[in-house]
This record gives structure tokens, C-alpha cells and sequence, in this order.
């Protein structure tokens, strides 16, 4: 699907992330090619959420860029940043739903918030939404009425709500079982394969970043910066011996 020679959809250029004096990773340089699923993988605290606030523009890098084409996030002007915005979703590592609001609300929001779309439309377009990610039944459900999977899938959808082209994903599938955790997956290629999503996952599980991810970003929690990027296949064979280590540790069978 990721056509070769197309530009990539992001590209970090040589990010250091730092809370204060405390730089997390440094010299992050690599791209998000267009119609991928990137893994970002590495130990608890690394630093994986913090580089997708990076990402998303939540937080403003100690050094370096964060390109969306010609355009870096964290020095555009306020009009260029809404419409980069628009061409994003995203799933915190929460997952949170606003619990005061049945499904159906959760997704239309962001539709009343940014799209000139009459009530009508914005209900057809979060029924459609819903039922993308199998939950066409749970329209009127509050977020308390559902299992874990089902709010992450929940999640999917409202994140999906803009049509975005790229997805950020931290962490879908924790705190799942093995079955919400395996359908996940399913759903993450089955966006890529239908609408062409370009997604960008934060993940903790080894089963799913080698069932869904083309590459995995490894970032080292000693050496604080990127170790690894390449298939997930090729890392687990060749790759330096921490990322081996870490990959077969989890591994499929
Ligand atoms: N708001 C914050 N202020 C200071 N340090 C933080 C903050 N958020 C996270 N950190 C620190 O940054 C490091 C990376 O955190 P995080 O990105 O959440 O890791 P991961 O997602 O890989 O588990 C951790 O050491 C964490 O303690
Ligand atoms: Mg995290």
C-alpha cells in the first residue's frame, strides 16, 4: 500500500524531548511514510507518549522539527496548525470518552466542533463511524455500559470522526484481553486496507506491533534515542541485541 516514492506524511528531523533540564530522547530524525502502520516500541518511561504529544503539537520540542510536509508544527502560524490538525486523529493512551455522553455524542462532537454539517449529517456520519469499527449497535450506549475493548473501539471512531488521513494510536490494545486485543489489530489493517489510514502506534505488545506493523521505532531507554527503525521481521533477526532481546521477550511463538 505504502507507495515508495511518494513524500512521507510526517518527517521528525533530529527531535530532542525534554521536560525541563530532563531530555527523555534525543536526535529522533526519522518519517512516517504515507499508508504505513509505525510501531513506536520501547521500555515503560521511555519516552513513547511524550514523542507523540511531540507529534500532534501538545508539546514543543527542546530541538529539532516536526515536519507535515513544508510545514513545521511548533513554528507555523495558528491557521496552518488548525488545518494540520484536521489531518490527524488521535487515541490517548486513556482512551477516555467523555462519560456524560452516549457513543453516538462522543463522535459527533468533534463534527458540531469542525465541520459545517447539520445535525442529520453528523449523525449518519457517526452511525457510519461506529459501524466501521463494529459497534453500529451502541449508538445511544454510555461509555460505562461497555466493555474495555468496546470504549477503545469507541475511542477509534470518535478519533476517526474528521476523516483523518493519519491516525495516532497510543497504546489500543492495553488492558485488553486477547481477543479485544486481536480484533484491535484486525481493525488497525482493516483502515489501512479500506480507507488507507496512515497509522502511527504507540505499543507495548510484541503479538501485535509483528501482526500489524511495516516498521517499528525503537527507542532506548538508556541510551535515551532511537536504536532501531525496520520491519518488525527484520529486527527480530538482525537487529541490535537490546531490540532482539526486547522483541523476543514478547514474541509470537
Ligand atoms: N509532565 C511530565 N513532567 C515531567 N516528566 C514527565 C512528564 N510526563 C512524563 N514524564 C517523564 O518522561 C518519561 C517518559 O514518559 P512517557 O512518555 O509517558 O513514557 P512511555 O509512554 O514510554 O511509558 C518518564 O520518565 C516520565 O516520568
Ligand atoms: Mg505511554
Amino acid at each position: 500500500m505504502a507507495a515508495g516514492d511518494d513524500p512521507p506524511l510526517v518527517r521528525a528531523v533530529g527531535l530532542t524531548l525534554a521536560f525541563g533540564d530532563e531530555v527523555i530522547q534525543r536526535a529522533l530524525s526519522f518519517d512516517v511514510r504515507r499508508g504505513e502502520v509505525l510501531a513506536i516500541v520501547g521500555a515503560s518511561g521511555c519516552g513513547k507518549s511524550t514523542l507523540l504529544r511531540h507529534l500532534i503539537g501538545l508539546q514543543t520540542p527542546a530541538a529539532g522539527q516536526v515536519l507535515y510536509g513544508e510545514h513545521d508544527l511548533h513554528s507555523c502560524d495558528d491557521e496552518v496548525l488548525a488545518t494540520l490538525r484536521r489531518r490527524f486523529g488521535v487515541m490517548f493512551q486513556s482512551g477516555a470518552l467523555w462519560s456524560s455522553m452516549t457513543l453516538g455524542e462522543n463522535v459527533m462532537l468533534p463534527l458540531r466542533l469542525f465541520t459545517p454539517l447539520n445535525p442529520d449529517q453528523r449523525r449518519q456520519r457517526a452511525r457510519w463511524k461506529l459501524a466501521l469499527v463494529g459497534l453500529d449497535d451502541a449508538f445511544d450506549l454510555e461509555p460505562s455500559e461497555l466493555s474495555g475493548g468496546m470504549r477503545k473501539r469507541a475511542a477509534i471512531a470518535r478519533a476517526l470522526a474528521l476523516d483523518p488521513e493519519l491516525l495516532y494510536l497510543d497504546e489500543p490494545s492495553s488492558g485488553l484481553d486477547p481477543f479485544s486485543a486481536a480484533r484491535l489489530d484486525r481493525l488497525i489493517l482493516n483502515l489501512r486496507r479500506h480507507l488507507g489510514t496512515t497509522v502511527v502506534m504507540v505499543s507495548h505488545s510484541i503479538d501485535s506491533v509483528f501482526a500489524v506493523a511495516d516498521r517499528l521505532l525503537f527507542l532506548d531507554d538508556l541510551e535515551k534515542t532511537m536504536t532501531a527503525l525496520d520491519a518488525p521481521q527484520t529486527l527480530a533477526a538482525h537487529g541490535p541485541a537490546r531490540v532482539r532481546e526486547f522483541l523476543h521477550r514478547g514474541a509470537p511463538a
